[in-house]
């Protein structure tokens, strides 16, 4: 792993860790603190926290906003996995929260680690300038909600009952995975004030890339490493990448978005690299 990226996810490990209050009284600590502190690749939280720093964000000001949009990924895991959407066993190598909970604990879990995000994000206001504040939580919430990742949700089930067409299926991609991954340029951007085209698409071809790589991991990937069953696109009748256009189209479409991600920043280390990584990851 490249260093940079390590310090900034041990740093929002660290954060995490922070939040999670155990609390026997409570039915729900328990569940919730499984959700978000098995161990995940955190790379939404690191590009916040990347492209904060690029745009001259004090860095007080976006780990909060780095870990709220980790949690909103936690919880959309943990809903993702259930029975009545993917319905998975595995995730980050563990048992999936309604496996070892339960559904109604799990769906009560998710639910309240979404929220808890909300809650978390305001105890920390007055970090903040009320506007850029106000912009950058607009713009979190609105990749999360029904016009972004749970529309791709959404569109996901219905690719169940039938196949999707190439166009559907790049819009569900986009919305599904992209949407929270553009995320991070999109905080930054409300944050400093300034927005910059090309991380703008960068995150956008990037958004892209990564569920194509997911979709391939499932029919490729090993279990072991990627610490969730494989095989279960098929089994649940996706409308994937692979099952649209075949292994070594959804390559090509996969090499072919990484190519103009890393020509987007072409003068960027960091973010080269992690298009390499997207590319390459067994995980
Ligand atoms: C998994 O996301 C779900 C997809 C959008 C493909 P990640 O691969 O980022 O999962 P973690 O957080 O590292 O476990
Ligand atoms: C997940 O896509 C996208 C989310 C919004 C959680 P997948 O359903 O393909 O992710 P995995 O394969 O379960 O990690
Ligand atoms: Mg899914
Ligand atoms: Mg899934
Ligand atoms: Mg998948």
């Amino acid at each position: 792993m490249n260093q940079e990226y390590t310090a900034i996810k041990n740093q929002i490990d660290r954060a995490l860790e922070q939040l999670i209050r155990q609390d026997p009284a409570n039915p729900l600590a328990e569940a919730m603190a499984y959700g978000i502190s098995t161990p995940g690749k955190r790379i939404r939280g690191v590009l916040t926290v990347y492209f904060c720093r690029r745009l001259s964000v004090p860095e007080e000001q976006a780990v909060p906003f780095a870990v709220a949009l980790e949690l909103i990924h936690a919880y959309s895991l943990v809903h993702d996995d259930m029975p009545e959407m993917d319905n998975d066993a595995y995730r980050r190598g563990l048992p999936t929260c309604h496996k070892k909970y339960g559904p109604a604990l799990a769906l009560l879990a998710g639910d309240a680690i979404l929220n808890y995000s909300m809650e978390y994000l305001l105890s920390h206001r007055s970090l903040y300038r009320p506007e850029p504040f106000l912009r950058a939580l607009e713009a979190l919430y609105q990749a999360a909600g029904s016009g972004g990742m749970l529309r791709g949700q959404a569109m996901d089930k219905i690719g169940e009952s039938h196949a999707l067409s190439l166009d559907e299926l790049f819009l569900l991609h986009r919305l599904k995975t992209g949407a929270l991954l553009s995320a991070p340029i999109e905080i930054a951007s409300a944050l400093s004030g300034t927005r910059n085209e090309n991380y703008v698409n960068y995150c956008r071809r990037i958004g892209l890339a990564f569920q194509i790589k997911d979709d391939l991991l499932d029919v490729e990937g090993s279990p072991a490493v990627l610490g969730k069953e494989t095989g279960r696109d098929s089994e649940e009748s996706k409308s994937t990448f692979v099952s649209v256009m075949g292994v070594n189209e959804a390559k090509k479409a996969l090499a072919e978005e990484l190519e103009a991600a890393t020509a987007a920043v072409s003068d960027d280390p960091f973010l080269c690299w992690l298009a390499g990584y997207i590319g390459k990851r067994e995980k």
